[in-house]
Protein backbone atom coordinates (compact mmCIF):
# COMPACT_ATOMS: atom_id res chain seq x y z
CA UNK A 1 0.00 0.00 0.00
CA UNK A 2 1.31 3.76 -0.75
CA UNK A 3 2.49 5.39 2.42
CA UNK A 4 0.58 8.90 2.85
CA UNK A 5 3.95 10.54 2.21
CA UNK A 6 3.97 9.40 -1.28
CA UNK A 7 0.73 10.48 -1.86
CA UNK A 8 1.17 14.06 -0.29
CA UNK A 9 4.34 14.49 -2.46
CA UNK A 10 3.47 16.68 -5.01
CA UNK A 11 0.64 19.21 -2.73
CA UNK A 12 1.88 22.31 -1.34
CA UNK A 13 -1.59 23.78 0.29
CA UNK A 14 -3.66 22.71 2.23
CA UNK A 15 -7.64 24.40 2.37
CA UNK A 16 -9.23 23.56 5.66
CA UNK A 17 -11.99 23.81 7.72
CA UNK A 18 -12.58 23.43 10.99
CA UNK A 19 -8.73 22.94 12.16
CA UNK A 20 -9.64 24.88 15.40
CA UNK A 21 -10.45 21.56 17.49
CA UNK A 22 -11.08 17.73 16.88
CA UNK A 23 -10.62 15.60 13.69
CA UNK A 24 -9.36 19.07 11.71
CA UNK A 25 -6.78 20.02 14.34
CA UNK A 26 -5.44 16.62 13.79
CA UNK A 27 -4.97 16.95 10.05
CA UNK A 28 -3.37 19.90 10.50
CA UNK A 29 -0.94 18.79 12.82
CA UNK A 30 -0.48 15.04 11.33
CA UNK A 31 -0.40 16.51 7.61
CA UNK A 32 2.60 19.03 8.92
CA UNK A 33 4.41 16.17 10.62
CA UNK A 34 4.27 14.08 7.19
CA UNK A 35 4.56 17.33 5.18
CA UNK A 36 6.71 19.96 6.61
CA UNK A 37 6.35 21.94 3.70
CA UNK A 38 3.20 22.30 3.10
CA UNK A 39 1.20 25.64 3.80
CA UNK A 40 -2.38 25.38 5.40
CA UNK A 41 -4.88 28.16 5.02
CA UNK A 42 -7.78 27.17 7.62
CA UNK A 43 -11.48 28.62 8.18
CA UNK A 44 -13.14 28.32 11.29
CA UNK A 45 -14.54 30.91 13.97
CA UNK A 46 -11.54 30.35 16.48
CA UNK A 47 -7.82 29.95 15.74
CA UNK A 48 -6.66 26.97 15.73
CA UNK A 49 -3.99 26.63 19.00
CA UNK A 50 -1.63 24.09 18.05
CA UNK A 51 1.25 23.62 20.46
CA UNK A 52 3.55 21.51 19.53
CA UNK A 53 7.18 22.04 19.36
CA UNK A 54 7.59 19.96 16.69
CA UNK A 55 5.43 21.80 14.60
CA UNK A 56 7.18 24.83 15.13
CA UNK A 57 7.78 25.66 11.73
CA UNK A 58 4.03 25.79 10.95
CA UNK A 59 2.92 28.03 8.24
CA UNK A 60 -0.89 28.29 8.84
CA UNK A 61 -2.90 31.42 8.10
CA UNK A 62 -6.19 31.39 10.11
CA UNK A 63 -8.85 33.31 8.36
CA UNK A 64 -11.94 33.48 10.92
CA UNK A 65 -15.13 32.67 9.18
CA UNK A 66 -18.47 31.48 10.53
CA UNK A 67 -19.65 29.28 7.51
CA UNK A 68 -23.23 29.38 8.40
CA UNK A 69 -23.22 32.96 7.11
CA UNK A 70 -22.97 33.40 3.33
CA UNK A 71 -21.93 36.50 3.24
CA UNK A 72 -18.44 35.66 5.43
CA UNK A 73 -17.78 32.38 3.31
CA UNK A 74 -17.43 34.87 0.19
CA UNK A 75 -15.05 37.24 2.33
CA UNK A 76 -13.09 34.30 3.32
CA UNK A 77 -12.84 32.75 -0.20
CA UNK A 78 -11.31 35.98 -0.90
CA UNK A 79 -8.46 35.14 1.71
CA UNK A 80 -8.07 31.93 0.15
CA UNK A 81 -7.28 32.97 -3.41
CA UNK A 82 -4.61 35.23 -1.94
CA UNK A 83 -3.48 32.38 0.02
CA UNK A 84 -3.07 30.69 -2.90
CA UNK A 85 -2.17 32.93 -4.94
CA UNK A 86 0.46 34.82 -3.28
CA UNK A 87 1.91 32.09 -0.57
CA UNK A 88 1.76 29.12 -2.37
CA UNK A 89 1.43 29.74 -6.20
CA UNK A 90 2.37 26.21 -7.53
CA UNK A 91 2.05 22.40 -6.07
CA UNK A 92 -1.23 20.53 -5.82
CA UNK A 93 -3.99 21.74 -3.64
CA UNK A 94 -5.83 19.84 -0.55
CA UNK A 95 -9.08 20.91 0.26
CA UNK A 96 -10.36 19.94 3.73
CA UNK A 97 -14.41 19.61 3.68
CA UNK A 98 -14.03 19.08 8.04
CA UNK A 99 -16.23 21.71 9.53
CA UNK A 100 -19.72 20.23 11.27
CA UNK A 101 -21.93 19.71 13.91
CA UNK A 102 -24.52 17.57 15.23
CA UNK A 103 -27.69 18.73 17.29
CA UNK A 104 -29.42 16.00 19.54
CA UNK A 105 -32.65 16.26 20.02
CA UNK A 106 -36.73 15.52 18.84
CA UNK A 107 -37.00 17.32 15.55
CA UNK A 108 -36.91 20.69 15.72
CA UNK A 109 -35.36 20.79 18.73
CA UNK A 110 -33.75 23.19 20.24
CA UNK A 111 -34.99 25.19 17.12
CA UNK A 112 -35.46 25.23 13.03
CA UNK A 113 -33.22 27.82 13.21
CA UNK A 114 -29.84 26.22 14.63
CA UNK A 115 -31.27 23.13 12.32
CA UNK A 116 -31.00 25.16 9.57
CA UNK A 117 -27.45 26.85 10.55
CA UNK A 118 -26.38 23.19 10.73
CA UNK A 119 -27.17 22.41 7.19
CA UNK A 120 -25.46 25.48 6.11
CA UNK A 121 -22.34 24.69 7.77
CA UNK A 122 -22.70 20.80 6.76
CA UNK A 123 -23.87 20.81 3.42
CA UNK A 124 -24.03 24.53 1.78
CA UNK A 125 -20.46 25.36 2.76
CA UNK A 126 -18.88 22.49 1.70
CA UNK A 127 -20.10 23.02 -1.64
CA UNK A 128 -19.82 26.35 -1.92
CA UNK A 129 -16.07 26.32 -1.10
CA UNK A 130 -15.57 22.89 -3.55
CA UNK A 131 -17.75 24.96 -6.43
CA UNK A 132 -15.23 28.16 -5.84
CA UNK A 133 -12.02 26.19 -5.37
CA UNK A 134 -12.10 23.11 -7.91
CA UNK A 135 -10.78 26.05 -10.98
CA UNK A 136 -7.79 26.20 -8.87
CA UNK A 137 -7.70 22.70 -8.08
CA UNK A 138 -8.13 21.70 -11.81
CA UNK A 139 -5.37 23.83 -12.51
CA UNK A 140 -2.90 22.80 -10.27
CA UNK A 141 -3.92 19.13 -9.09
CA UNK A 142 -5.72 18.12 -6.22
CA UNK A 143 -7.76 16.29 -3.61
CA UNK A 144 -10.85 17.51 -1.89
CA UNK A 145 -11.65 15.18 1.48
CA UNK A 146 -14.71 15.42 2.79
CA UNK A 147 -15.52 14.45 6.33
CA UNK A 148 -19.37 12.34 6.51
CA UNK A 149 -19.62 10.54 8.72
CA UNK A 150 -20.92 6.61 9.55
CA UNK A 151 -24.27 8.91 10.56
CA UNK A 152 -24.63 9.10 6.63
CA UNK A 153 -25.23 5.26 6.70
CA UNK A 154 -28.75 5.25 7.68
CA UNK A 155 -31.70 7.51 9.19
CA UNK A 156 -30.67 8.58 12.01
CA UNK A 157 -33.85 9.62 14.60
CA UNK A 158 -32.92 12.38 17.29
CA UNK A 159 -29.90 13.30 15.40
CA UNK A 160 -32.39 13.27 11.73
CA UNK A 161 -30.80 16.53 10.25
CA UNK A 162 -27.41 15.65 11.18
CA UNK A 163 -27.61 12.49 9.40
CA UNK A 164 -28.95 13.58 6.66
CA UNK A 165 -26.40 15.79 5.85
CA UNK A 166 -23.77 13.24 6.13
CA UNK A 167 -25.55 11.33 3.67
CA UNK A 168 -25.63 14.30 1.40
CA UNK A 169 -22.33 14.73 1.33
CA UNK A 170 -21.37 10.96 1.48
CA UNK A 171 -23.46 11.00 -1.86
CA UNK A 172 -22.45 13.95 -3.52
CA UNK A 173 -18.22 13.90 -2.61
CA UNK A 174 -18.60 10.20 -4.30
CA UNK A 175 -20.65 11.40 -7.29
CA UNK A 176 -17.81 14.53 -7.54
CA UNK A 177 -15.08 11.94 -7.86
CA UNK A 178 -16.96 10.39 -10.56
CA UNK A 179 -17.41 13.31 -12.70
CA UNK A 180 -13.86 14.37 -12.11
CA UNK A 181 -12.42 11.16 -13.27
CA UNK A 182 -9.55 12.09 -15.64
CA UNK A 183 -9.23 15.79 -14.09
CA UNK A 184 -6.23 15.54 -11.71
CA UNK A 185 -8.28 15.89 -8.85
CA UNK A 186 -9.65 13.31 -6.66
CA UNK A 187 -12.69 12.97 -3.92
CA UNK A 188 -12.30 11.26 -0.90
CA UNK A 189 -15.62 10.77 1.87
CA UNK A 190 -14.52 9.89 5.29
CA UNK A 191 -16.62 8.45 7.43
CA UNK A 192 -15.42 8.17 11.11
CA UNK A 193 -18.25 6.50 13.66
CA UNK A 194 -18.08 7.97 16.93
CA UNK A 195 -14.90 9.79 17.67
CA UNK A 196 -13.42 11.53 21.14
CA UNK A 197 -13.70 15.14 19.79
CA UNK A 198 -15.66 18.08 20.96
CA UNK A 199 -18.72 16.94 18.91
CA UNK A 200 -20.91 15.01 21.20
CA UNK A 201 -21.06 17.74 24.22
CA UNK A 202 -21.67 20.21 21.06
CA UNK A 203 -24.45 18.11 19.85
CA UNK A 204 -26.09 18.34 23.84
CA UNK A 205 -25.21 15.32 25.11
CA UNK A 206 -22.90 14.56 28.52
CA UNK A 207 -19.80 13.07 28.46
CA UNK A 208 -20.16 9.23 28.30
CA UNK A 209 -23.33 9.01 26.43
CA UNK A 210 -21.94 6.92 23.81
CA UNK A 211 -20.82 3.66 23.72
CA UNK A 212 -16.98 3.85 23.83
CA UNK A 213 -17.02 0.35 22.08
CA UNK A 214 -16.62 1.64 18.50
CA UNK A 215 -14.40 4.59 19.79
CA UNK A 216 -11.68 6.02 18.23
CA UNK A 217 -9.32 9.27 18.60
CA UNK A 218 -9.34 12.12 15.72
CA UNK A 219 -5.76 10.49 15.14
CA UNK A 220 -6.80 7.29 14.13
CA UNK A 221 -9.62 9.23 11.48
CA UNK A 222 -6.99 11.38 10.35
CA UNK A 223 -4.41 8.19 9.70
CA UNK A 224 -7.23 6.11 7.91
CA UNK A 225 -8.22 8.95 5.35
CA UNK A 226 -4.69 9.88 4.06
CA UNK A 227 -4.00 5.71 4.02
CA UNK A 228 -7.11 5.72 1.55
CA UNK A 229 -6.16 8.71 -0.52
CA UNK A 230 -2.84 7.19 -1.10
CA UNK A 231 -4.29 4.33 -2.11
CA UNK A 232 -6.93 6.31 -4.39
CA UNK A 233 -10.04 5.30 -2.72
CA UNK A 234 -13.14 7.72 -2.85
CA UNK A 235 -14.42 6.16 0.31
CA UNK A 236 -13.08 5.70 3.45
CA UNK A 237 -15.22 4.06 6.87
CA UNK A 238 -12.37 4.61 9.60
CA UNK A 239 -11.64 1.44 12.21
CA UNK A 240 -13.35 -1.56 11.39
CA UNK A 241 -16.31 -2.17 13.86
CA UNK A 242 -17.41 0.78 11.73
CA UNK A 243 -16.79 -1.22 8.82
CA UNK A 244 -18.23 -3.86 9.74
CA UNK A 245 -21.34 -1.75 11.38
CA UNK A 246 -21.45 0.20 8.17
CA UNK A 247 -21.73 -3.00 6.09
CA UNK A 248 -24.83 -4.55 7.95
CA UNK A 249 -26.72 -1.37 7.79
CA UNK A 250 -26.64 -0.81 4.33
CA UNK A 251 -27.61 -4.11 3.51
CA UNK A 252 -31.09 -3.97 5.86
CA UNK A 253 -34.35 -2.91 4.84
CA UNK A 254 -34.52 1.16 5.75
CA UNK A 255 -37.81 0.41 7.56
CA UNK A 256 -36.08 -2.23 9.78
CA UNK A 257 -32.54 -0.02 10.53
CA UNK A 258 -34.65 3.25 11.33
CA UNK A 259 -36.55 1.59 14.34
CA UNK A 260 -33.08 -0.15 15.21
CA UNK A 261 -31.51 3.14 15.03
CA UNK A 262 -34.03 5.03 17.08
CA UNK A 263 -34.42 2.71 19.95
CA UNK A 264 -30.58 2.95 20.29
CA UNK A 265 -30.68 6.94 19.35
CA UNK A 266 -33.36 7.59 21.93
CA UNK A 267 -31.08 6.08 24.91
CA UNK A 268 -29.08 9.39 24.66
CA UNK A 269 -32.06 11.42 25.72
CA UNK A 270 -31.70 10.53 29.33
CA UNK A 271 -27.85 11.83 29.34
CA UNK A 272 -28.64 15.45 27.33
CA UNK A 273 -26.92 18.19 29.33
CA UNK A 274 -29.12 19.80 31.53
CA UNK A 275 -31.69 16.92 31.77
N1 LIG B 1 -16.61 13.24 16.61
C1 LIG B 1 -17.36 12.32 16.02
O1 LIG B 1 -17.81 11.36 16.67
C2 LIG B 1 -17.67 12.43 14.55
C3 LIG B 1 -18.16 11.30 13.89
C4 LIG B 1 -18.44 11.38 12.55
C5 LIG B 1 -18.21 12.55 11.85
N2 LIG B 1 -17.74 13.65 12.50
C6 LIG B 1 -17.54 14.88 11.73
O2 LIG B 1 -16.21 15.31 11.88
C7 LIG B 1 -16.13 16.70 11.61
C8 LIG B 1 -15.28 17.37 12.69
O3 LIG B 1 -15.95 17.25 13.93
P1 LIG B 1 -15.17 16.92 15.29
O4 LIG B 1 -15.58 15.59 15.72
O5 LIG B 1 -13.75 17.22 15.14
O6 LIG B 1 -15.90 17.94 16.28
P2 LIG B 1 -15.38 19.28 16.98
O7 LIG B 1 -14.18 18.99 17.82
O8 LIG B 1 -16.58 19.85 17.63
O9 LIG B 1 -14.91 20.21 15.77
C9 LIG B 1 -15.85 20.80 14.91
C10 LIG B 1 -15.15 21.82 14.04
O10 LIG B 1 -16.12 22.40 13.16
C11 LIG B 1 -15.99 23.81 13.22
N3 LIG B 1 -17.28 24.49 13.06
C12 LIG B 1 -18.45 24.23 13.68
N4 LIG B 1 -19.36 25.17 13.36
C13 LIG B 1 -18.72 26.05 12.52
C14 LIG B 1 -19.11 27.24 11.88
N5 LIG B 1 -20.34 27.78 12.04
N6 LIG B 1 -18.20 27.88 11.10
C15 LIG B 1 -16.95 27.40 10.95
N7 LIG B 1 -16.52 26.26 11.52
C16 LIG B 1 -17.41 25.60 12.32
C17 LIG B 1 -15.45 24.12 14.61
O11 LIG B 1 -14.72 25.35 14.56
P3 LIG B 1 -15.15 26.67 15.38
O12 LIG B 1 -16.00 26.26 16.52
O13 LIG B 1 -13.85 27.29 15.76
O14 LIG B 1 -15.87 27.52 14.37
C18 LIG B 1 -14.53 22.93 14.87
O15 LIG B 1 -13.23 23.20 14.44
C19 LIG B 1 -17.56 17.20 11.55
O16 LIG B 1 -17.95 17.35 10.20
C20 LIG B 1 -18.35 16.07 12.18
O17 LIG B 1 -19.68 16.02 11.70
C21 LIG B 1 -17.46 13.61 13.84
Amino acid sequence: MPSPNAALKDFRAVVITGGSSGIGKSYIELLAKLCPELAFCNLSRRKPDIINKKLSQLNLRHVPCDLSDRAQVAEALLAVRDFLGREVPAGKVLLVNNSGFGIYGRFPEPDAAQQLEMIDVNVRAVVQLTAELLPVLKARGGAVITVASTAAFQPTPYLGTYGATKAFVLNWSLALGEELRGTGVRTLAVCPGPTSTDFFRRAGLKEGSVPTMFGETSEMVVMASLEALAAGRSLVVSGWKNKVMTAVVSIMPKRVITRLAGAALSRFRMKRVGA
